[in-house]
């Protein structure tokens, strides 16, 4: 293919191709008068570099990455992973930096001007600025879970390192929920924050499940392990990219890394994910009440487990009254069932 017809078909400019030419990212063949003839690879080599551009890549860095591509596919797929959780995290920033300036401007609208003097507005933006520093270490996958991956099996079923018995009885409890959703004749099932494939790998052969996470890791893991399993990036958080299309939306283990408000809108996604007839599942460590959590914080500081009580405080454990008063505000029927330890089970019905 010559350079006009690569420039038509991909849509780029031939002065992108020299410069791709000259950082030896795309070298085409030359024919014997001279002309570039591009073959099929260039065509995907270019097409990628397109994209890896418009994610912010520099030319050196495409052309690790492009001459890393012929080694392993896995090894590619990371590399965009990690720009696009960049790319995430910067979304993230810029949003609590607008948020924090509108609320500024909106104090300053109703402030005195003594107010203004003592600049406490500019503290806010000082503040918003210095968290989102800090926070930048963990953007790359916020509880470790793509450092975790590869141990992640072995670790839910290691009961010598699991004090608080947050993962006992996690087979049996993953058995009970995947004959629940076979019981319950589902057809459709996409479970969220499915990690390694451990609840519905097993379905993927007999009945359409999706899984989705927000950790790379994880889901290679789940991959390896389920080639059938139809495997996404993605999270509780972002809008449905099919809505009123599950008979279930099944959770297990990962509803706590959502803070209050999060939860809510994971609730409303997960409810557009669901067609009429569907429901909720959620397996996953709750307290019935703040009571019950303040009891069980004075208990461990007591005996002196501080560490074990910051493993719970560190995570968002549902507090089951408000979120029932959550469910039936929204107009939802929700059963709550105790399982074991701090694990529940909660079904929440159209
Ligand atoms: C403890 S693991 C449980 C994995 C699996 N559900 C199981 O039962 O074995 C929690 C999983 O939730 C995922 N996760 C955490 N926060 C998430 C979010 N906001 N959106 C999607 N996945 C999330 C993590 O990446 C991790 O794979």
């Amino acid at each position: 293919m010559n350079t006009n017809e690569v420039c038509n078909l991909i849509n780029i400019s031939s002065k992108s191709l020299r410069v791709y030419e000259d950082y030896g990212i795309v070298i085409p063949k030359r024919e014997k008068n001279n002309y570039r003839n591009y073959s099929k690879d260039d065509l995907l080599k270019l097409r990628t570099v397109k994209l890896l551009k418009e994610l912010g890549f520099s030319l050196r860095d495409i052309k690790v990455l492009i001459d890393n591509n012929n080694c392993s596919s896995t090894q590619f797929i990371r590399s965009l992973y990690l720009q696009s959780k960049a790319i995430e995290r910067k979304i993230y920033e810029l949003k609590n930096i607008k948020s924090t300036l509108t609320k500024s401007i909106d104090k300053i609208l109703v402030s005195k001007k003594d107010d203004i003097e003592n600049n406490y507005f500019i503290n806010d933006i000082d503040t918003i600025l210095k968290e989102n520093k800090s926070n930048r270490k963990q953007w790359v996958d916020m509880w470790g879970f793509d450092n975790k991956a590869v141990k992640f099996d072995k670790m839910v079923r290691d009961r010598s390192n699991d004090e608080l018995g947050l993962f006992e009885k996690y087979d049996d409890i993953l058995i009970k929920v995947r004959n629940e959703i076979i019981k319950y004749g589902a057809k459709k099932v996409i479970d969220i924050g499915c990690g390694t494939g451990n609840l519905c790998g097993e379905l993927s052969g007999s009945i359409e499940v999706l899984g989705i996470d927000q950790s790379l890791e994880m889901i290679l893991q789940a991959k390896n392990k389920y080639s059938n399993m139809n495997l996404k990036l993605g999270n509780f958080l972002y809008k449905p990219f099919q809505k009123n299309y599950f008979d279930i939306v099944v959770t297990t283990y990962a509803f706590h890394s959502l803070n209050h408000e999060e939860k809510k809108k994971a609730i409303n996604n997960m409810l557009e994910y669901l067609n009429d007839d569907g429901k909720i599942i959620i397996i996953d460590f709750m307290f019935v009440n703040n009571k019950e959590k303040d009891k069980c914080r004075e208990k461990l500081l007591s005996e002196n487990k501080n560490q074990l009580w910051d493993v719970i405080n560190n995570k968002y454990y549902t507090i089951l009254d408000e979120f029932k008063n959550h469910i039936t505000m929204l107009g939802y029927k929700i059963r709550t069932d105790h399982i074991i330890n701090f694990t529940w089970l909660v079904e929440i019905e159209k």
